[in-house]
């Protein structure tokens, strides 16, 4: 790609004059802040998104692609930061949409079941084939996107942010397979704000930084703490300075919580367990096993079978979600289907919840909003959480994943609840952002919130927690001590290694 440049209307310049070498059969991974530009680069690529200038070549022949199928014929796919599935299809249907056998006129149900499940065992992605699309948690939509791909057999894979909520022992599982992809003679591009995985995998690097080329690196004895200067401009540390932590009074209090979820066996199993004002107890446990239960169970979305949830000393069990949200924030785990509203404005995000509970947007009148006011609380909450917004008119969707990520936490901070649900709460971000955001946590607890962080980057768990509880098929299997045990140590009353009471 040479000297391309993209200006979103009405003017927004996301990149000035960028180049872009990828070389055949290489994992070149594209790295920069949020905002920079990688996905909006891609997508050109992908042929997405038009672009206002610059040239495009692909195995020495000029190239623009005015569709992703026409891109995909050229054989150059990509997997999206935010999902493109169709939910009430099924995991299979999902794979072969737009490119299904056909016996005849029809589609021939059974050989395209039978090939994406063959293609789904021969990578391990460990996949239920005849699952609904809808019922997916975030990891498994990132492998059903990978899958897709596969399944056309494209020559350039590219991944944008691929392993954002994957387990380490599924990330390095992936790892694996790409880089058989790459020994198979297909070239990869891989977008990621982890620079572990980017130092683990890649051949070279490009860094982005503010919509143009800041450097192309090799990747040999680049170490992180470069590779981080090279993208923000200035140090980046990767832990961040508390206080240990003094708990007060008992803010969430779970009580046998059970609950059946569809298929065999309980999902949660005599849940319980405390979360105290001023403490961050971290949650940790492999993908599904019972995480996303006890979210919902917590706010709301599912009332427990069996067993109750105290906030603040109240009863919440039966109480609807608008009920709980005058006492919880949330950050959800995945922002394009929960907590947002993506073709609305950056404001009606923004607003959410406050919209019920904050005096200050209603202005002179009590039961009206007011646009002005809201616009203010708006640009306040950018400002404060260094959302990169030029407008916040447009579209929610227009912001980069980053930033949208930063406008939710914005919003949930400043509500300012006794409890704070924090699911997968620094997906997508960048390594400066993450800094910030690990910070406001801090903030949030030293003010006296109880916090209840659940991460699949144990890294993180270790970074914030003040006591960790692993979660393995639907109830607490241990309780650590980040200070005296390890990352080694959870990982395997994760896997179950041995059992603790
Ligand atoms: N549809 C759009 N309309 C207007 N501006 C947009 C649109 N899409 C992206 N932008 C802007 O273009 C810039 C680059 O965004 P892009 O999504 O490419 O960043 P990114 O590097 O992928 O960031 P992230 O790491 O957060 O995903 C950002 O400032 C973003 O707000
Ligand atoms: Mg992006």
């Amino acid at each position: 790609m040479n000297n391309i440049v993209k200006v979103y209307p009405p003017a927004v310049p996301a990149l000035k004059q960028v180049s872009l070498d990828i070389a055949e059969g290489e994992i070149h991974a594209l790295i920069g802040e949020n905002g920079a530009g990688k996905s909006t680069l891609m997508n050109i690529l992908y042929g997405l998104i038009p672009f206002n200038s610059g040239t495009i070549s692909f195995k020495g022949e000029n190239v623009r692609f005015h569709s992703p199928q026409a891109a995909v014929k050229a054989g150059i796919g990509m997997v999206h930061q935010e999902f493109m599935l169709i939910d009430s299809f099924t995991v299979w249907e999902n794979t072969v949409l737009g490119a299904e056998p056909r016996k005849g006129l029809f589609l021939d149900r059974s050989a395209a079941r039978e090939r994406v499940a063959r293609l789904a065992s021969e990578y391990k992605l460990n996949l239920d084939v005849d699952a609904s699309a809808a019922s997916l948690s975030v990891a498994a939509r990132q492998k059903l996107e990978i899958l897709k791909l596969l399944y056309r057999d494209v020559q350039v894979l590219i991944l944008d942010e691929p392993t954002a909520v994957l387990t380490p022992q599924e990330t390095s599982e992936l790892f694996r397979r790409l880089r058989a992809l790459r020994e198979s003679g297909k070239t990869l591009v891989f977008i990621s704000h982890k620079l572990n995985e980017v130092l683990a995998l890649s051949d070279r690097i490009t860094v982005m930084r503010r919509g143009e080329r800041a450097a192309v690196l090799e990747n040999s004895r680049i170490s992180k703490t470069e590779l981080a200067r090279a993208m923000v401009g200035r140090n980046v540390m990767f832990t961040v300075d508390k206080k240990p932590a003094e708990p007060g009074r008992e803010v969430l209090k779970l009580a046998g919580v059970c609950e059946g979820g569809p298929g065999p066996g309980l999902k949660l199993e005599d849940m319980s367990f405390s979360v105290w004002a001023g403490e961050i107890v971290g949650l940790a446990g492999i993908e599904g096993s019972g995480q996303l239960e006890l979210v919902q169970a917590l706010t709301g979305f599912l009332s427990p079978g069996r067993g109750r949830i105290y906030l603040s000393g109240r009863d919440i069990s039966g109480e609807d979600t608008i009920r709980r949200r005058e006492h919880l924030s949330y950050i959800p785990q995945d922002r394009k289907r929960m907590g947002s509203a993506q073709s609305r404005s950056i404001v009606s995000t923004a607003i959410m919840t406050h919209h019920r509970f904050n005096k200050r947007l209603s202005g002179r009148f009590p039961f009206l909003l007011s646009p002005r006011c809201c616009r203010e609380f708006t640009a306040e909450l950018a400002a404060a959480f260094q959302v990169l917004a030029s407008d916040t008119s447009t579209s929610f969707s227009s912001l980069s994943g980053g930033n949208q990520q930063k406008v939710i936490i914005g919003r949930e901070v400043m509500l300012n609840n006794d409890f704070f649900l924090l699911d997968q709460p620094t997906r997508g971000l960048d390594a400066g952002s993450i800094e910030a955001v690990w910070r406001e946590i801090i903030k949030r607890r030293d003010s006296g919130a109880a916090c209840l962080l659940i991460s699949s980057d144990l890294d993180e768990i270790f970074a914030l927690a003040d006591r960790i509880l692993v979660i393995r098929r639907g109830r607490i299997a241990a309780e650590l001590d980040p200070h005296t045990s390890s990352v080694e140590e959870a990982g395997e009353y994760m896997l179950g290694v041995h059992e603790k009471a």
